[in-house]
């Protein structure tokens, strides 16, 4: 018996997991394994019902469990808190809390959706990027930070940091998915400014020496921003820090029609953290209106890192494509001629194509 724990979080955060869980617990009955479900609060949720984003109890849950299924978190009443208040501080905290220092995102075009991309579709036809971005360093957790007020002027500051075993084994972890997959890597970095960045660029290159099976290139970030947009099919398994990371996942994503499809696991430490990629989008939340794949597909992802079910998580992968070639379709990735549903319809049909 393994047992999740699904913090929903805030906004849709609580709509795509609910559904995220019934597709766990369909392909828990088709392949015969048995989960079991903790719920515990989080983010802005949390921070109304015990005054914290990430209450003790809701990590012990998370460190205890076999795996675990996040939503997303944030919403504009929480943007006033100070920043230990705020939802996102729940989400860096539980990242950091669980040492899940490799963050995987695939962006991988289904074929049903060539045509909802804002790019050409023989752009993006056949698209498969994995990005995999450094998680728990880097800028978002460099001390010294923070802001005060010197000579009557306000100033704030923050750190770019990464030592060099973070950066080794960030760049193994990327390299042994290369390995799995097109055997070809591109390093992301901003090497001609930042002293953090040569670093890297040397580290990984040593590290590449170790993989001489894998096609290795450096690439800086200003480049790959328009080569994601310009020839992003060059691309397989890209590796960077962080920040750059944030932005190119979400750069990424949207090749793939919305980033309502992204999912994301985050690995290396003991427990596996699944999330998709996008936000809480208050602005729909609670509506039935918000895609939910991007949450199943990373409950597809659990199966795989975590549970090691890899027909389990090939079976919901394949379930969602088959909904798509249905021409069913939620509002973000609506194309002339389908059908639009809401979150749970879109949840329903895909458990029924899994269950099979
Ligand atoms: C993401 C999000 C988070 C991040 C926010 C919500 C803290 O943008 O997971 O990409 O910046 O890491
Ligand atoms: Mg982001």
């Amino acid at each position: 018996m393994s047992l999740i724990a699904v913090l929903p979080g805030d906004g849709i955060g609580v709509e795509v997991t609910r559904e995220a869980r019934r597709v766990l617990e369909v392909g828990a009955r088709r392949f015969g394994f048995k989960l079991s479900f903790e719920e515990a609060p989080v983010g802005g949720a949390a921070y109304e019902a015990c005054g914290e984003p990430l209450p003790a109890a809701t990590l012990d849950l998370a460190r205890r469990s076999a795996a675990v299924l996040f939503g997303a978190v944030g919403g504009p009443s929480w943007e006033g808190l100070p920043r230990q208040k705020r939802p996102e501080a729940a989400l860096l905290g539980l990242r950091k809390g669980l040492g899940v220092y490799a963050n995987l995102r695939p962006a991988k075009l289904y074929p049903a959706l060539a045509g909802a991309s804002t790019l050409k579709p023989e752009v993006v036809a056949g698209l498969d990027i994995m990005v995999v971005r450094e998680l728990t360093g880097g800028i978002y957790f460099g001390e010294p930070r923070g802001v005060a007020t010197r000579d009557g002027e306000e100033e704030a500051w923050n750190t770019l940091r990464y030592t060099k075993s973070e950066i080794i084994r960030i760049a193994r972890m990327a390299f042994e998915i290369a390995r799995r997959r097109r055997r070809r890597l591109t390093s992301v970095d901003k090497a001609n400014i930042l002293e953090v960045m040569e670093l890297w660029r040397r580290t990984t290159t040593e590290v590449a020496r170790e993989y001489p099976d894998v096609a290795f290139a450096h690439m800086l970030v200003d480049t790959c921003a328009m080569q994601l947009v310009s020839n992003p099919k060059q691309f397989d398994v890209i590796v960077t820090g962080n920040m750059f990371g944030d932005i190119l996942s979400d750069e990424a994503a949207q090749l793939t029609g919305s980033i309502g499809m992204l999912p994301s696991a985050s690995l290396g430490g003991t427990v596996g953290f699944y999330e998709p990629v996008h936000g809480s989008a208050p602005d729909i939340a609670g509506q039935d209106k918000a895609n939910p794949i991007a949450a199943i597909a990373s409950a597809a992802m659990l199966l795989r890192y975590s549970l090691h079910q890899e027909a389990a998580a090939q079976a919901v992968e394949e379930a969602i494509g088959a909904v798509l070639g249905q021409s069913v379709r939620t509002a973000d990735i609506a194309q002339p001629g389908c059908r639009v549903v809401g979150t749970r319809e879109m949840g329903e049909r895909i458990c029924a194509a899994l269950a099979g």
